[in-house]
């Protein structure tokens, strides 16, 4: 069985971990937190690609025969250096502008992409904006809160609302086709997004692509159809220590669970 590492600043993978326990069978998983060392969004990119080759080196020492980079931040900043580093496949997210303007024939529609202060800095984001044609027609917004909210576990009520009608509503909505959710760690927020945004705008984000892409590149199956499983071939690291701690892994299960809509 293929062993597959990914790595996040923080909790924020989790929610692509999540949706691969959901869509693969065939793999094991190391997910690695570098909970001393988040946010990455507010780090510099120097920084970011030292923590991204600390964690590719922890994880290929304990056998993983590829790495998916579930983080944006890492992704944008890092994923040249890796793969010129690694001979294993390096598999990264990405902002899904892609789809988004695919989505959105119509010329007079925007598409908004919140993600961190860096992804949003980086070169690969503009580029990927510039390669689809997307220059007039998205606009970026920063969320940094959010991944404070969500390390804390907080994804509803009254500070989460506060922040988000106070970046969303400095938009006119109705000039929107879709949100893009550019941060693994916004995933949690989908539902107190959807509050702002009406019902004609699509969510989207990066995970199922980049999920797929990680099947490919592993010679493994994607199921089209949610598989029902428990999370028995994962093991946890925060910052290179083992989580085994009941509390802690009663923490990540309540990640997992309000990913499933039952938290
Ligand atoms: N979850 C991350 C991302 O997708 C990083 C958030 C952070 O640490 O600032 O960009």
């Amino acid at each position: 069985m293929k062993k597959i590492g990914m790595f996040d600043s923080g909790i924020g993978g989790l929610s692509v971990l999540n949706k691969a326990l959901r869509h693969v069978k065939d793999a094991g998983f190391i997910y690695y937190a570098d909970e001393d060392n988040t946010p990455y969004g507010l780090k510099t990119k120097e920084e970011v690609i030292a923590y991204s080759d600390n964690i590719t080196n922890f994880l290929v020492k304990r056998g993983c025969e590829a790495v998916l980079i579930a983080c944006n931040t890492a992704s944008s900043c890092a994923s040249g250096f890796l793969r010129k580093k690694y001979d294993i496949p390096i598999i990264a997210m990405e902002p899904a502008v892609k789809p988004a303007l695919k989505g959105c024939p119509l010329e007079n529609k925007r598409i908004l992409v919140m993600a961190t202060p860096l992804t949003l800095r980086e070169e690969k984001l503009r580029n990927l904006i510039k390669r689809e044609g997307g220059q007039e027609r998205v606009d970026l917004l920063p969320m940094p809160k959010l991944v404070e909210f969500a390390e804390r576990g907080i994804f509803f009520g009254d500070d989460v609302e506060g922040y988000l009608e106070k970046q969303l509503l400095t938009y006119d909505m109705e000039k929107y086709s879709s949100i893009v959710l550019g941060c693994t760690h916004f995933n949690y927020f989908e539902r107190s997004i959807r509050k702002y945004a009406p019902s004609s705008i699509d969510i989207i984000d990066g995970r199922e692509g980049t999920i797929r892409r990680m099947c490919d590149l592993c010679g493994i199956e994607y199921f089209d159809k949610k598989i029902n499983v428990t999370y028995p071939d994962v093991k946890y690291y925060y910052s290179g220590r083992s989580v085994t701690d009941d509390r802690e892994l009663e923490r990540i299960n309540k990640y997992h669970r309000q990913l499933e809509g039952f938290a």
